[in-house]
């Protein structure tokens, strides 16, 4: 059995990484071993900034965004030599196990890092959504319901004005939250990298919409498209109608976890100190279809999530 484990948060903060940090520290603990915290994540390891987790020390940050941890990206990391001084400092902690929250790059150090003799666990930690193996990702939920609140805003205004909105949301290389947001918030037309849509399609239902009178009209783009406000300037050109851009930026990272989240993180984080516990490691762990599966941390590198084709589809019956 191991005596003690690590627990870090690394790469883009998510909402419920606190409550994954906090359940992976509890079990941990009920299973009698101990814990330190990394601080700031692959770059805290390396340089041997460790804290104590106790019971009481993850008290009262199960409702709070962000991570108690503190984030970061560490380049050192990605080199042969970052990851022998990170395995040192842990040896020199005694830290024998190591719980990494994280996106795929995170994961991609817990696996090099196994690899050379630390086991790692992976849960998935990121707003994006676009880790395959878990249904969710931690963070994805409250990331949609804070886009879903700026919808309800943007469309009053909107209707007041009879005006045409493109909300720019995040996703660098995926685009589950604008598609979930999209879709939730009733928009006209979601931008995904997944699915191009020609700008002249776009403008053709914008055009139909207003022939049918629709007061306002919303557009929903995912960053990896491109950047909203030039086609925000686009539209307002090839259509005539007054348009505005709203970029919802990192307001997307922050903020208590919803229930579902804080869920989640519960789940995922516990069962990653318990596979510790067991002797595993190289693996990650994720929720599909409501049961917790493990699977090993290659399989993020190798196969891509994708967008739901059946969400994508339904997007596009909807917003005729
Ligand atoms: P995320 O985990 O959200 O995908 P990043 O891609 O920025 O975020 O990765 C977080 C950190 O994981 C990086 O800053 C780096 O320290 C580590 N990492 C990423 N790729 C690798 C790699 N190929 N080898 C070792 N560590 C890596
Ligand atoms: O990984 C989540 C994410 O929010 C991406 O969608 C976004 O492009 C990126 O992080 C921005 O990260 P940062 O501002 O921390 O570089």
């Amino acid at each position: 059995m191991l005596k003690k484990i690590g627990v870090l948060t690394s790469g883009g903060d998510a909402p419920g990484m606190n409550a994954a940090v906090r359940a992976a520290t509890r079990r941990a603990i009920t299973l009698g071993m101990e814990v330190v915290g990394v601080r700031r994540g692959y770059a805290g390891l390396i340089s041997g900034d460790f804290i104590p987790l106790t019971i009481n020390s993850v008290g009262d940050i199960i409702t709070r965004g962000g991570t108690m941890l503190q984030t970061a990206r560490s380049e050192r990391m990605k080199e042969p030599a970052g990851q022998r001084e990170a395995l040192a400092q842990a040896a020199a902690a005694g830290i024998e196990g190591l719980v990494v929250i994280g996106g795929d790059g995170s994961f991609r150090g817990a696996l090099k890092l196994t690899q050379q003799g630390l086991p790692c666990i992976g849960v998935p930690g990121t707003i994006d959504n676009d880790i395959y193996g878990t249904d969710n990702t931690i963070g994805f939920d409250t990331a949609v319901n804070t886009c879903l609140d700026a919808i309800r805003k943007i469309r009053d205004t909107a209707t007041s004005h009879n005006r045409t909105f493109v909300l720019e949301v995040m996703g660098r290389h995926s685009g589950w939250i604008a598609l979930a947001a999209g879709l939730g918030g009733g928009a006209e037309s979601i931008l995904i990298p997944e699915n191009p849509i020609p700008m002249d399609e776009i403008i053709a239902r914008l055009k139909r919409g207003a022939e049918r009178g629709k007061k306002h009209s919303l557009i929903v783009v995912a960053e990896g498209v491109g950047d909203g406000i030039a086609i925000g300037k686009e539209i307002e050109a090839k259509t005539g109608f007054d348009t505005r851009v709203t970029v919802l930026g990192h307001i997307q990272r922050g903020g208590s976890p919803s229930a579902v989240d804080a869920m989640l993180a519960s789940r995922l984080g516990a069962r990653a100190a318990e596979l510790l516990y067991e002797g595993k490691g190289g693996l990650f762990v994720g929720e599909v279809a409501g049961e917790l599966g493990t699977q090993p941390l290659e399989n993020v590198f190798d196969k891509t999530k994708g967008v739901s084709r059946e969400l994508v589809d339904l997007a596009e019956t909807l917003s005729i």
